[in-house]
Formats: C-alpha cells, structure tokens, sequence
C-alpha cells in the first residue's frame, strides 16, 4: 500500500483523491489518509502530491504512518474531488514536527 505522511498536514493540497482509480482517500480537518486494505498499490498518487507527502509503505521507517493510515481510513469520511488546499498550506510546506502539533 501507499500511505500519507507527515508533510501532507495543514497543507491538504488533495489533488491526490482525483487520480485514486479506486477511491480510497478519507479525509480529516488537517489531513488525509489511504485506507491500505483498499489501495491497489497503482502508484499514480505519488507524483501528483505537490507536498512530496505520499510513499510506498515499502520504504523504511514508515511504520507509524501505516497505522495512522489504518486507523483514521476507518474513522474519517471518503474524499474524492478535489478542494481548495489549507490557506496555510505554502507556509507549512516542509516544517518539520507537524503530527506533533497539528494532527488532526
Ligand atoms: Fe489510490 Fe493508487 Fe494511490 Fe493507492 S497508490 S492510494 S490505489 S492512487
Ligand atoms: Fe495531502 Fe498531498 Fe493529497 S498534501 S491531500 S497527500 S495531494
């Protein structure tokens, strides 16, 4: 599966959830995630996040957003057009330290 990582929060760019073939984003205040379960691991999200945010869960260390991923798909509604990104989305393109600040 793919996951959302940290650099996707407060910014929420979502031009991801238009070219997911089998809609699988959900969306929280500050945030999106994957449901892994649902995710065909087609790839084409990756490029498309101008915030660099989503990853194969393949790469090392990203075992705390796969279940991040995991547990707020279950919770958090389905999203699948696109919106206006964060107003703060530029400004909080590429801090550092945001899921502990800002997840939501
Ligand atoms: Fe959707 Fe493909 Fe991205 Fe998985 S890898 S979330 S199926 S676009
Ligand atoms: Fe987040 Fe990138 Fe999608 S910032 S909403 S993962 S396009």
């Amino acid at each position: 599966t793919y996951v959302v990582t940290d650099n996707c929060i407060k910014c929420k760019y979502t031009d991801c959830v238009e070219v997911c073939p089998v809609d699988c984003f959900y969306e929280g205040e500050n945030f999106l995630v994957i449901h892994p379960d649902e995710c065909i691991d087609c790839g084409v999200c990756e490029p498309e996040c101008p915030a660099e945010a989503i990853k194969p869960d393949t790469e090392p260390g990203l075992d705390k957003w796969l279940k991040i991923n995991t547990e707020y798909a279950s919770i958090w509604p389905n999203i699948t057009v696109k919106k206006e990104p964060l107003p703060e989305a530029k400004e909080m393109d590429g801090q550092t330290g945001k899921f502990e600040k800002y997840f939501s």
